[in-house]
């Protein structure tokens, strides 16, 4: 976020309650997203990765969350325990981010083909994809009979073949399906849910990515707008989304890229004749 940038402050989020997930620091996207709710009066519970404390306690004391509860989202027994926190401290709730992904660093680099093992694939399934279904459920059972929104976060590499992203972008477009089958499934209980897919944003996941930079920079240079994704801009998205301003939408994939995923290729690139 830009150092000097302040979330529009209002009241859409007024006298709603819920739960982000994936802060693990002050990038974390899911960390711009609850200052942004916040700033409309949301109030949240933070479920973190076990270890994260130290980054996250400071961040969460930092606009009022007093509920934290740490959850490796594939340990069962941790996902009750987790949920269980949120239950008893806020009963119901309204909104819900799963902001989760996780590949192994081998996996995200050079040849899929070669590079993909079945552990591998596996644990990019479960902590990426399965784990939305698994909250999905457990926070559809905490939402009211006035219904409520869950939102996921995605990247255009589920959709097109992007370099080293591989294992990944498969877990993606897997995450892609299950949030219109989970929309269908909550629907007619008044729950929304959607998908955002951000361009590449400099965040300890991207980090964990071969080329992550030059992901950043193709995503500058290829977009429709030639600048980067800013988090004020997924921020607001997912405002839209997770506030009574998103009725209506659900089952869908939200692109906020700077128009990196509209492109063909670039004009000074056509040549001429
Ligand atoms: N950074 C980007 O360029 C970009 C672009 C599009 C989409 N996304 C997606 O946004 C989401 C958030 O990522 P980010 O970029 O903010 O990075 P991040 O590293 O800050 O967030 C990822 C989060 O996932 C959590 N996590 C990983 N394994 C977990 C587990 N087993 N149990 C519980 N939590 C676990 C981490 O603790 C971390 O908080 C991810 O789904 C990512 O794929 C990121």
């Amino acid at each position: 976020m830009a150092e000097d940038y302040q979330m529009p402050k209002g009241e859409l989020m007024r006298g709603k309650r819920g739960v982000i997930t994936g802060v693990a620091n002050h990038q974390s996207i899911a960390w711009g997203i609850a200052s942004q709710l916040a700033a409309q009066g949301a109030e949240m519970a933070f479920l973190h990765l076990p270890g994260m404390e130290r980054r996250v306690e400071p961040l969460a004391e930092s606009i009022g969350v007093k509920v934290l509860a740490p959850v490796d989202v594939t340990d069962d027994a941790a996902m009750d325990s987790a949920f269980g926190v949120v239950e008893k401290a806020f009963g119901q709730i309204d909104f819900f981010l799963h902001a989760i992904a996780f590949a192994n660093r081998d996996e995200l680099k050079g040849s899929f083909v070669e590079n993909t093992t079945r552990e591998g694939f596996l644990r990019a399934m479960d902590v990426s994809a399965f784990s939305f279904v698994d909250c999905a459920r457990r926070a559809a059972a905490l939402m009211p009979d006035t219904g409520g929104s869950i939102l996921t976060l995605t990247y255009m590499g589920s959709e097109r073949a992007i370099p080293n992203y591989n294992t990944m972008g498969v877990a993606k477009a897997a995450l892609e399906a299950a949030v219109r089958y989970a929309a269908r499934d909550l629907g007619p209980r008044g729950i929304r849910v959607n998908a955002m897919s951000p361009g590449a944003m400099k965040t300890l996941s991207l980090a964990g990515i071969s080329g992550g930079r030059g992901m950043l920079a193709k995503g500058r240079a290829l977009s429709a707008m030639q600048e980067d994704t800013s988090m004020e801009g997924v921020a607001g998205a997912a405002l839209w989304l997770l506030s009574d301003l998103g009725l209506s939408t659900t089952g869908e994939v939200i692109h906020v890229d700077a128009g990196f995923h509209i492109m063909g290729f670039r004009e000074d690139e056509a040549g001429e004749g």
